[in-house]
C-alpha cells in the first residue's frame, strides 16, 4: 500500500496551475455515450476517478481513447452493449451512478448496482430515482442494484427536495432526449452543472437556466459528438488556497476562476489572509498579516463549498481564537477531526457544529485518509506539523488531486509518495 509522508515544510511559495475539474469531467464524460460520435473532452485531469469512468465507458460499449500528453480524452459509443454498470466499478466510484440517466435516455434501460465513494454519510439517491420516475420510467430496486426502464421518456415538471449535484446532473441528461419540455427547479446551481449543459448543448440539446435554481430543456431526437474543454478545478484551487495560507506562504494559482471559488476567498479574507483576484490567476499572500479565526457553514452552491470544509478546519487549527463550523450538506463529514486531534488539534463535535481551537501545535503523526477531502486535510496538516505525518488509504487522495505531490513539491513542500 502506498503512503505519503509529509514533513514540516516551509512556507509554500511561486506557481502552480489548475487542473481540470473532477466533477466537471465525470457527469461530461457519462453524457458522452448521449453521441454515436466521437466526443473529445480536453483539459482532462490524471485521477483515478477518471480512469475509473473510462473503464465503465468500455465496460457498456465505448472506445476510449486517452491522449494523455494533450490532456484528451475521446469518446465514440456507436453502439451500447451493455446498459449494466458493473459492481467492481461503481464500488469504487460514487459518481458511476450518473452514468444511468444518458443510459437511460439512449437505451431506456438502465441498471447499476448501488454506488460506492467517499464514506461521507447515507448518501441516497432517491432524487435521481424520482426524476428518472416522473420523466416516466419504471424503477426497481433490487437487492444492491437498482434498475430503471421505460417504453420512452416524456419531459415533465420536477422539483428536487434538495439541490443535489448528481440528480440535477443526472436528469438533466435523461431529460436531453425526452419528448417534450422538462422544467427541474430547485436544481443545483454549481459551476459544474453549467459546465455540463454547456457540453449537452453543444452535442445539440436545448437547456436553458443551468446555473440558476429552474433549468428548462426542451427534448431533442438526437445529439451528436462534440468537442469541449472542461472548466478548472474550483475545489482544487481552493485546497491550494488554503495550503498557501496555512503555511503562511504566497502561491500564484494559474488557471483559476476567482468566480468559482467567492466564498473561499471571502473566507480566507476574513481571516486575514491577502488575495488578489487577475485574469485567470489567483494570488493568495498569507505571510504579512496575522491569520484569525472565522465561522463557516457549507451550503449548497454559492455557500461555502463542503468540498473545501476539512482543508479549512485544518488552516483553522493554526490561527488565532476560536472558530465554528457547521456542516449541513452531508451529515457524516467530519471524519478528518479524530485524525486532527490525534495530531493535537482541539476540535470538539456537537452534532453537525464543530468548535475549533485556533493556535495547536500540531505533530506529525500515523494517520489514514478517511475520504479524499478529509485526505487533502491531512496532507496539509502535514505541512506545518512538526516531524513527519505519514498519511496511508492514499487512494482517496488520488481519486482526486491531479500531480499533488509534484505541484506541492514545486511550491517547496515536503511530500514523498512511497509503496511499502
Ligand atoms: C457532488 C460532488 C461532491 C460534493 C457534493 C456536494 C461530484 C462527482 N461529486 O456529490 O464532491 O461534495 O456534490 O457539493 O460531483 N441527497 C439525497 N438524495 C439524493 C441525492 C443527494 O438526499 O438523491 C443528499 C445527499 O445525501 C447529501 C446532499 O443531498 O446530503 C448533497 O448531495 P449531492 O449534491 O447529490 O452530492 P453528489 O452529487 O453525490
Amino acid at each position: 500500500m502506498a503512503k505519503y509522508l509529509v514533513e514540516k515544510s516551509n512556507p509554500l511559495r511561486g506557481e502552480i496551475a489548475a487542473s481540470g475539474s473532477k466533477n466537471a469531467v465525470l457527469p461530461i464524460m457519462a453524457a458522452s455515450i448521449l453521441a454515436t460520435d466521437v466526443c473529445k473532452i480536453m483539459d482532462i485531469p490524471k485521477l483515478r476517478d477518471v480512469e475509473v469512468m473510462c473503464q465503465l465507458l468500455e465496460s457498456i460499449g465505448s472506445k476510449v481513447t486517452i491522449e494523455a500528453e494533450k490532456e484528451m480524452i475521446s469518446v465514440l459509443t456507436e453502439e451500447i452493449k451493455e446498459e449494466e454498470a458493473p459492481y467492481e466499478l461503481v464500488k469504487q466510484m460514487r459518481a458511476s451512478i450518473l452514468i444511468m440517466g444518458p443510459l437511460l435516455a439512449r437505451k431506456k434501460k438502465a441498471k447499476i448496482a448501488l454506488p460506492g465513494g467517499c464514506a461521507i454519510g447515507a448518501r441516497p439517491i432517491d432524487l435521481h430515482l424520482k426524476g428518472f420516475h416522473a420523466l416516466g420510467a419504471e424503477i426497481e430496486l433490487g437487492h444492491g442494484y437498482v434498475e430503471a426502464t421505460a417504453d420512452k421518456l416524456v419531459g415533465a415538471n420536477i422539483y428536487l427536495d434538495f439541490p443535489s449535484v448528481g440528480a440535477t446532473e443526472n436528469i438533466m441528461m435523461a431529460a436531453v432526449l425526452a419528448e417534450g419540455t422538462t422544467v427541474l427547479e430547485n436544481v443545483a446551481e454549481e459551476p459544474e452543472i453549467v459546465d455540463l449543459a454547456n457540453f449537452l448543448n453543444g452535442m445539440g440539446a436545448k437547456i436553458k437556466g443551468a446555473g440558476t435554481d429552474t433549468i428548462k430543456i426542451e427534448g431533442v431526437s438526437e445529439l451528436h459528438g462534440v468537442t469541449h474543454a472542461v472548466i478548472p478545478d474550483r475545489i482544487e484551487t481552493g485546497t491550494y488556497m488554503v495550503a498557501a495560507a496555512m503555511t503562511r506562504g504566497d502561491v500564484l494559482i494559474k488557471n483559476a476562476i476567482a468566480d468559482h471559488v467567492k466564498p473561499v476567498i471571502a473566507k480566507l479574507r476574513e481571516c486575514g489572509v491577502e488575495i488578489s483576484e487577475e485574469e485567470g490567476n489567483i494570488r493568495v499572500k498569507a505571510d504579512q498579516n496575522p491569520i484569525i479565526a472565522t465561522d463557516i457553514k457549507t451550503l449548497p452552491y454559492p455557500g461555502f463549498p463542503t468540498d473545501m470544509q476539512s482543508q479549512f478546519m485544518t488552516l483553522l487549527t493554526s490561527v488565532e481564537g476560536t472558530s465554528i463550523i457547521i456542516e449541513t450538506v452531508f451529515e457524516n463529514r467530519y471524519m478528518h477531526i479524530g485524525e486532527l486531534n490525534r495530531m493535537g488539534a482541539d476540535i470538539k463535535i456537537e452534532g453537525r457544529s464543530a468548535v475549533v481551537v485556533g493556535e495547536k501545535l500540531l505533530e506529525g503523526a500515523q494517520v489514514t485518509a478517511t475520504d479524499l477531502r478529509a485526505g487533502a486535510a491531512l496532507v496539509l496538516a502535514g505541512l506545518v506539523a512538526d516531524g513527519v505525518t505519514e498519511i496511508s488509504e492514499i487512494y482517496h487522495i488520488e481519486r482526486g488531486y491531479s500531480d499533488f505531490i509534484a505541484k506541492l513539491t514545486k511550491l517547496g513542500a515536503k511530500i514523498k509518495r512511497v509503496e511499502e
